[in-house]
């Protein structure tokens, strides 16, 4: 595929990006967006430009530094990755954390070239691989494919970086978690998204002038008087509770320990054993405060 038809391919989601930030980097450039790994450069962004020895990373540096010493730490692990868009942080992992196994998959149908040809170039076919048409929210496809690539054997480590929506990243939650080992984690990317975007909705309704704050509120009189308004998206942070939930829960040792950091929301495995299949996050706790109504 080339650059040329990639809006109708498998880069809708950047595509996407493009179409809300526009042409130019997504992230500010800032010190230390292009790092170089065993030879590999990696660039901060989120253009569609990866060669197998040259990858975009769709991360800001300060992720890209705390990703790198996730996978320092978790060398040799058997590791699972939701979401490959450029390719970035797939050959990142496979490179810092020399896996024992990294599978990861996208849900664009469209294979990364540049990262089969990374795979291929440096040896690691027997390493790492690269899934993709794999919906995190498919359980029966999830679940199986992660199933044969690891022969059955406990995932290490997981990061979700993939749609960042509820419902998907709850589900393969779902999937992923009761095939982590005691004491694996699982780390769910940007989860605070919403939050930061309603906070510059209300930094630039802050900073507006009288006509525009005039047009936003024209906007939302009438948005709120469509008589069926779709019912707003809950935010990740509704995962984040439920998270605390199960781990509040006193006999359960499912969640043995919930951490937020800047970059993660991540739990780690605790022993309890559960199905492999057909498994709950709700399941796992009582909401008896009402924090989830
Ligand atoms: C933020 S990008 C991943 C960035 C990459 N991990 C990195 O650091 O460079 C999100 C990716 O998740 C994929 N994605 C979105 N929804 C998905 C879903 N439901 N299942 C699997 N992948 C999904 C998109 O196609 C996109 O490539």
């Amino acid at each position: 595929m080339t650059h040329a038809d990639d809006d109708a391919g498998r880069s809708r989601s950047l595509a996407a990006l493009r179409a809300e930030f526009g042409d130019g980097p997504l992230f500010p450039r800032l010190e230390g967006d292009v790092i170089e790994v065993d030879g590999v450069t990696f660039r901060c962004g989120y253009e569609e430009r990866s060669t197998a020895d040259d990858f975009v990373i769709v991360k800001v540096p300060a992720h890209v530094a705390a990703l790198r010493e996730m996978a320092r730490a978790h060398r040799g692990a058997a590791i699972v990755e939701l979401g490959i868009a450029e390719g970035g942080s797939t050959a990142l992992l496979a490179l810092e954390a020399a896996p024992r196994r990294l599978v990861a998959v996208d849900l664009e149908a469209e294979r990364l070239e540049a990262l089969d040809r990374f795979i291929a170039d440096r040896g690691l076919g027997g390493s790492v691989s690269a899934h993709y048409g794999v919906d995190q929210a498919d359980r029966a496809q999830l679940g199986s494919l992660v199933d044969g690539q690891l022969d059955g054997a406990p995932i290490d480590l997981v990061i979700d970086d993939a749609s960042h929506q509820l419902d998907p990243t709850r589900t393969s939650f779902e999937v992923l978690f009761p095939r982590l080992r005691p004491g694996g984690l699982y780390a769910i990317e940007d989860w605070s998204a919403d939050h930061t975007f309603r906070d510059a909705v209300v930094a630039s309704f802050r900073e507006a002038s009288d006509e525009q704050k005039a047009e936003l509120a024209a906007a939302l009189t009438k948005a709120a008087s469509d008589p069926a308004p779709a019912a707003p998206k809950r935010p990740l942070t509704d995962l984040a509770v439920e998270l605390v939930l199960a781990r509040a829960t006193f006999e359960s040792q499912i969640v043995a320990e919930v951490i937020v950091s800047e970059f993660w929301l991540m739990a780690r495995r605790g022993p309890a054993e559960l199905p492999r299949d057909g498994w709950t996050l709700g399941s796992a706790f009582d909401d008896h405060f009402g924090y989830l109504r």
